[in-house]
């Protein structure tokens, strides 16, 4: 398996092993509030895969992953305050309890559109299992059921979060300090 590098500029936030306790405890959660009918599973694609999949593991009945594809970032890292959803044609919601599976919520505009989408498609509910959450970002308000981790407002990658399709194979979630980088390449481009 890959591993973290060890130098700037990466620092680990979360080890694998947290992560992973942590999704077990969300599973149970999760599976002590749902309902009589099973869970329909929609994860936010591209990052929140591997988060997604460990969870599917653990929920009983091995319900299937429904993909959506949210893109409110262009390259780079700030958000452009544009949600577009992209769904798969066949996604059947209609009186359905809807768990959102999300990698990180940061403003809340991708998890409030798609909570407004499936309400209006006749979801019987709209709950969300986030592994990171950055309250200080917050610009919707919104309620979270499930979160993993509040972290401060910091660019985080790995465990399936990436930066223009880099370093999302990493296993621990890192905070990816730009600045550190920059002045790294201003030495090396100086030598
Ligand atoms: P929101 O709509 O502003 O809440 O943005 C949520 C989406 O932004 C997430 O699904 C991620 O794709 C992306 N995002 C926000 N913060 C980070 C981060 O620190 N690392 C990687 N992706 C992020």
């Amino acid at each position: 398996m890959t591993t973290t590098p060890a130098h700037p500029p990466f620092r680990v936030l979360l080890s694998r092993d947290q992560i992973l306790r942590r999704t077990h405890e969300l599973a149970r959660q999760i599976q002590a509030d749902a309902g009589d009918g099973p869970l329909c599973l929609v994860v936010v694609i591209e990052g929140a895969r591997t988060f997604a999949r460990q969870l599917q593991k653990l929920l009983p009945g091995h319900l299937p992953l429904h993909e959506v594809r949210a893109s409110s970032y262009g390259s780079g890292t700030v958000s452009s305050g544009r949600v577009q959803l992209t769904l798969g044609k066949d996604l059947p919601v209609r009186g359905r309890d809807v768990l959102l599976l999300e990698d990180i919520v940061d403003t809340g505009r991708t998890i409030a559109a798609l909570r407004e989408h499936f309400l209006g498609e006749g979801a019987h509910s709209v709950r969300t299992a986030t592994l990171l959450s950055k309250p200080s970002r917050r610009v919707v308000p919104l309620e979270l059921e499930y979160v993993g981790f509040e972290i401060p407002d910091e660019f985080v990658l790995g465990f399936g979060m990436d930066l223009d399709g880099r370093y999302r194979e990493l296993p621990d979630v890192v905070v990816y300090e730009q600045d550190v980088e920059r002045t790294f390449q201003r030495q090396a481009s100086a030598r």
